[in-house]
Formats: structure tokens, sequence, C-alpha cells
């Protein structure tokens, strides 16, 4: 399994998350480099007409992954708006880069469903709210919102990846998730660069807010896709705690509020 060898996070990814979080700050530069590589190195993935998804797990798992298609499929417009206005072209072209990888995904998705015999939808209600929340007031917001997409997106992937018997669709998942967790730390990185040096209270304020609208979705999330998660034998409790800890892991960093270690004796 491709992910059972790089999920620890000594990806590339975190490698450039560990440089750029260090005394060096978040560096555009280096995540760029990792988009770069990342695209090079990425393997063609190619998923056949047919795959091995038992019937009784079929209808659940297309419902769903038809939802993540949709919300993958974005131009990114106005995320690349925002960006525009941090005055870093170089960040700029990472931005670009992230949303072609999520376009990549939105392709491999609808061959995933072609090969289910599943159509692709043009719209999906959950998909719109995302939106209108991430375009409520600036970038941060929306990297905010954006973040919690991503964690979702690569906890069920995973699932997807962990409990699907077909070996080409599960390596297929943990790509994708390879490259979630790349965004994960790239937007976490971002959102570090802007927070540190704030007032903790302040910090401690976003957090609040970040993770009351984080279980809003999660809740929402498992309530909408409790057919796939059930097909896939994990339970929503099991499932909510894999959201809960990627979450709690994703906003400490992204807030700098990690837990102090005290040195040992
Ligand atoms: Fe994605
Ligand atoms: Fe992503």
């Amino acid at each position: 399994m491709i992910l059972n060898k790089t999920e620890n996070l000594s990806t590339a990814a975190g490698d450039a998350w560990h440089q750029s979080s260090g005394a060096e700050g978040f560096s555009s530069k280096r995540w760029l480099a990792y988009f770069q590589e990342n695209k090079s190195s990425c393997p063609q993935i190619v998923i056949p007409e047919a795959v091995k998804v038992s019937q009784s797990i079929r209808p659940s798992l297309i419902r769903s992954l038809q939802r993540f298609q949709i919300g993958e499929t974005g131009e990114g417009k106005h995320l690349k708006k925002f960006a525009s206005k941090m005055n870093d072209p170089v960040y700029e072209q990472c931005i670009d880069m992230f949303i072609k990888e999520e376009q990549h995904h939105a392709r491999i998705l609808a061959q995933m469903i072609a090969s289910m015999d599943g159509t692709l939808l043009t719209w999906h209600w959950s998909d719109l709210v995302f939106i209108a929340l991430r375009r409520l007031l600036h970038l941060k917001t929306e990297i905010f919102v954006l973040l919690i997409a991503e964690v979702i997106g690569k906890c069920f992937y995973r699932t997807c990846s962990a409990h699907l018997e077909d070996p080409l669709l599960s390596d297929a998942f943990s790509l994708i998730v390879l490259d979630e967790l790349g965004h994960l730390e790239f937007h976490c990185g971002f959102l570090r660069s802007q927070f540190e040096t704030a007032p903790i209270f302040l910090r401690r304020c976003v957090l609040l807010c970040w993770s009351a609208l984080f279980f809003c979705a999660s809740y929402v999330f498992i309530a909408d896709h409790k057919a796939a998660l059930t097909a896939l034998n994990v339970t929503p409790q099991q499932f909510l705690r894999d959201l809960s800890t990627s979450f709690r892991i994703c906003s400490q960093r992204s807030l700098a509020l990690e837990p102090k270690v005290e040195p040992k004796d």
C-alpha cells in the first residue's frame, strides 16, 4: 500500500513544512519547489472501465464521490484573486498549482465514478455552502474554510483507501491522500506565518470560532455521507474521531498553539 509507507508525514510536504515553519518562516519558494516536484513525480493514474466494488457498496460510494468530485472541480478564481493581494507572485504560483492538483483529483474521481457506472453531478448544495462561506471575508477566512474541507476530504479518501478491496482504486485514493496531506501542510504553514505573532487571546478566539464551524461541518458531512461510511465499515463515531484528530493537529499548527512539551530531566 502506497499510503502506509508515507502517511507519517515524512513526505516532501512534511519536509517543506518543517523547513518553512522553522526559523526562516513560511517560504513560498520551497512550496513552489514541492508542488513542481509533486507534479513531475506524480504517477499516471488510469482507472479501468470496470473495478471490483461490490454492489452493496456501489450506490452509496458513488453518491459520496459525486459530491467530492464537484468540490474538487472549481477554478479557484476567488482564491487566486485574494492570493494576488499578498504581493507574492511565487505564492500565487503555489495557489495555481494547488488548484491544478485539486482539478486533477476531480478527473480521477470522475474516472472512478464512471468505472462504477455512475454519472457526474453538475451542482450540489454542500459545494455552494462551502463556496459562500469561503468568500465571506478575505484570504485567511477562505483558507480557514478550505482547510475544513481538506481535513474532511483527506479523512474520507483515506477511509476509502483502507477499506476498498480493489487494489487500483485503493492506491489511487492513497495518492490523493498524499496530495491532501501536502495541501494541509501548505495552508497550515501559510496561516501560521500570518498568525504566529498575533496576541494569544486573538488566536484562541479564532480557534474557538474555527472549531465551532468545523464541528458543524463535520456533523452535516457525517449525516449526509452516513451510508457510504457504513458501507465502508466505519462508524460515525470513528470517523468523527479521525476528523477531530486531524483538525486538532491542523488548527494548533496554523495558529501556533501547540501544547508545550516539557523537556525531560
Ligand atoms: Fe483534493
Ligand atoms: Fe486538497
